[in-house]
């Protein structure tokens, strides 16, 4: 055989493998209580009322559901969201849409139409795993802005682009999830949401909001997103139904200007020529009978509970010390814990793995591999009767490990 790592292209030997995919292969034994996965609680999962949408789109759509579909997505889908679009004061058209293979796919196509090797890219640290991925296979160079309670810290990102600027530095676009960040489950206030917009115009770049979570707010005020606090067409909107509806249908959709939008079909055409029809016409049907606002609304109810039952444990069970602190998030599947400076949760990993219970490392999360005193907990998956058991387990570790 040739050698394939000579034949291998520049891109293809810049991709690593997903960190949290391969410590997610350690926590599938059945005796380990994981809170490591992203995963979406199975029982929103709107089985029965699919089982009878599936059919009934067969009936009504039959050869369109199974064909070949516009690049762009289905009309009647679009119509959807762009109703969906109005519940955030957003006002768009079918040709601000594009319908996506769910937001991983927004976040290639978008890096595949911007991103030149050794482009700085400007991330928070932390931030998702699967963004830097993104960015990383197209060699941008990861810039990273400090992220807090608050979310991203402007005051930092604005020291950072006038360092850019000086080096004349070609940055493109500012990468942020606003809205139950994962990996901390914060999100950015309104000032700093405001002061982002107003940057984007004084120093000439895009804004990627991701935003997977903003509909799953289970208390507290909604900061408007960042979408509707622009004026100038600087936002892209990467919007996906795999944590409110299901991630086995890997539908989303992007929302960005009509030029924008026109690229992103152009690369996805090489990618996929488009996103399956037949899931779309499900989506669609779903959205249409009013089924998604009451799954959401279920979902927000069972997600609340989990994380007040997280707390609550983390409270009970973590050793009591100055140094460990984590968030509570109004929303979204993922809190942030951060530990001593000297306790390294990669090296502990193994520790929690051998106790049956599962997290994933901060580092993951961080575009210069730091945050390794931090893990992120997963708060939707397990099931409720788990949680103390889980936490007891988690706090042992740490305990044995100050
Ligand atoms: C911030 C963020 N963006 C994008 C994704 C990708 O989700 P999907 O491709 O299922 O829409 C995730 C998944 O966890 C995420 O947390």
């Amino acid at each position: 055989m040739i050698d394939l790592e000579k034949n291998y292209s520049i891109n293809a030997r810049r991709m690593k493998k997903s960190v949290i995919r391969e410590l997610l292969k350690l926590t599938a034994k059945p005796e380990i209580i994981s809170f490591a996965g992203g995963l979406p609680a199975p029982e929103t999962f709107p089985i029965d009322e699919l089982d009878d949408i599936c059919s009934s789109v067969l009936k009504e759509y039959g050869a369109r559901a199974l064909q070949y579909g516009p690049t762009e997505g289905i009309d009647l889908l679009k119509d959807q969201l762009i109703e969906w679009a109005k519940r955030d004061n957003v006002s768009i058209t079918r040709e601000n849409i594009l319908i996506t293979v769910a937001s991983q796919q927004g976040l290639d196509l978008i890096s595949k139409i911007f991103i030149d090797p050794s482009d700085p890219i400007i991330v928070g640290l932390p931030t998702y795993l699967g963004g830097l991925s993104a960015f990383n296979t197209y060699g941008a160079h990861l810039v990273g802005v400090k992220v807090d309670e608050n979310g991203m810290n402007i005051d930092k990102l604005e020291i950072k682009l006038k360092e850019l600027r000086k080096k004349e530095e070609h940055y493109k676009f500012v990468y942020v999830v606003p809205d139950f960040q994962n990996p901390t489950g914060t999100t950015m206030t309104i000032d700093r949401r405001k002061k982002l917009i107003e940057l984007s115009k004084e120093f000439d770049f895009l804004i990627l909001e991701d935003s997977p979570y903003r509909e799953l707010r289970f208390e507290g005020e909604e900061p408007e997103s960042m979408l509707s606090l622009d004026n100038i067409g600087n936002v892209m909107s990467l919007h996906t139904f795999s944590k409110i509806f299901a991630p086995g249908f890997r539908l989303g959709w992007v929302i960005a200007e009509p030029a924008i939008i026109d690229k992103l079909v152009v690369a996805k055409q090489s990618a996929d020529l488009c996103t399956p029809p037949f899931t779309q016409f499900i989506v669609y049907e779903y959205m249409k009978r009013g089924l998604l606002e009451k799954n959401i609304k279920s979902t927000i109810e069972v997600y609340k509970k989990k994380k007040n039952l997280m707390i609550k444990y983390l409270d009970k069970y973590l050793p009591k010390h100055d140094e460990i602190s984590w968030t509570n998030p109004e929303g979204g599947l993922f809190l942030w814990v951060k530990l001593p400076k000297k306790i390294d949760t990669e090296k502990m990993f193994e520790e929690a793995i051998k106790e049956n219970v599962a997290y994933i490392i901060g580092s993951a999360f961080d575009a210069y591999s730091k945050s390794r005193n931090c893990i992120r907990l997963n708060f939707s998956y397990a099931k409720e009767e788990l949680f103390e058991e889980g936490l007891k387990r988690l706090g042992k570790v740490i305990e044995k490990n100050l």
